[in-house]
């Protein structure tokens, strides 16, 4: 039986439902063409974030939206579209570019995409943390500009991470993949959660509770791994950088806003953190100059769930998301 709303005008010479969806960008695993037999779609989604005046204009009368991270929804933007809209379906495990509030208070359900990414954000964690303990960006950069003329004794002197401490911030899925990782380096994990993890999940990931401070000061790694939410935002303020050791590398493969980036960048020039390994940044895709010109920085473009596999699945679940809720079933993701 189809959902109300869903008789169907015939509409350039096929079926299509009177429901409008919007798919904000061309994204890997969503099957645009299907959806856009069945619903209106709209053109073509293209490269490239959707400008806002743009996603507004098609927001309006929608019932469905397929997001990015990128994208903005917000009061504005669900009074654009109506009473109409019942889903937000977003090609992200974090949520925060979605007013989840709001929508819970419109009867809107927003979906992500946690479990298929979980690795692929852990491997890249692991990468940030061994280049900038490491030094291989930098390294790699002095090589293709032509500036090595030997073997070096003396030359991008690293810190060890076998055997060493790693503070995970937020031990969730992703902090437990990164936490199982550290085992093949035989280094001491401490964590540092909203709640502490069963005593069977502390004990599997043979991870130990510190409060924040106590786990800053002691670890020679931490990686941030927590949801960007107002107790997260700006986490990792000076004061918190202060208690970390000289030598120590922070990582951060969550948000951008969970770190006081002017910090981050003053701490590595003035040699108070030995580096830092960015994936996420406050003002995507603007970058901090400081932290542009500090060469024990490895900065990268958002790349925690970039594999080919991990985005096909990425889209594959956001597509099911939308198409479950539009279609009267529950969803597999559903945040609210
Ligand atoms: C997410 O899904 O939230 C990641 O940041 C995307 O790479």
């Amino acid at each position: 039986m189809k959902a109300p709303g869903t008789e169907a005008p015939r509409g350039r010479g096929r079926i299509v439902e009177r429901r409008t969806i919007v798919v904000t960008r061309r994204l890997p695993g969503v099957p645009w063409d299907d959806m856009a037999t069945r619903f209106r779609a709209g053109d073509p989604p293209t490269e490239g974030t959707m400008p806002r005046e743009e996603f507004l204009a098609r927001a309006r009368g929608a019932s469905g939206i397929l997001c990015t991270l990128a994208d903005r929804v917000d009061a504005e933007l669900m009074d654009a579209a109506g009473s109409s809209l019942s889903v937000v379906s977003n090609f992200a495990v974090g949520v925060n570019n979605v007013d989840v509030v709001e929508a819970i208070r419109r009867g809107i359900r927003v979906c992500n995409t946690p479990d298929v990414l979980t690795d692929a954000t852990a491997d890249l964690g692991f990468a940030l943390l061994l280049s900038a303990a490491r030094k291989v960006s930098d390294a790699d950069r002095f090589v293709r500009a032509g500036d090595w003329t030997g073997w070096d004794p003396w030359g991008f002197l690293g810190v060890p991470v076998a055997g060493k401490t790693l503070g995970i911030v937020g031990m969730g899925k992703i902090g437990a993949a990164v936490a199982r990782r550290s085992r093949g380096f035989s280094m001491k994990v401490l964590y540092h959660n909203r709640r502490r993890i069963p005593p069977s999940e502390e004990a599997e990931l043979a991870a130990s509770y510190r409060d924040l401070d106590a786990l800053l000061a002691e670890s020679d790694f931490v990686v941030l791994c927590v949801p960007l939410t107002p107790e997260t935002r700006g986490l990792i303020s000076p004061e918190r950088l202060g208690r970390m050791k000289r030598t120590a590398v922070l990582v951060n493969i969550a948000r951008g806003e969970v770190v006081d980036e002017e910090a981050v960048a003053t701490a590595l020039a003035e040699g108070r953190l030995f580096g830092a390994g960015l994936d996420v940044f406050e003002k995507e895709p603007r970058i901090h100059p400081r932290l542009l010109s500090a060469p024990s920085a490895v900065l990268l473009p958002h790349l925690g769930s970039a594999t080919g596999e991990t985005r096909e699945a990425m889209g594959r679940l956001a597509t099911e998301n939308l198409l479950a809720v539009l279609d009267g079933r529950e969803p597999p993701c559903p945040v609210n």
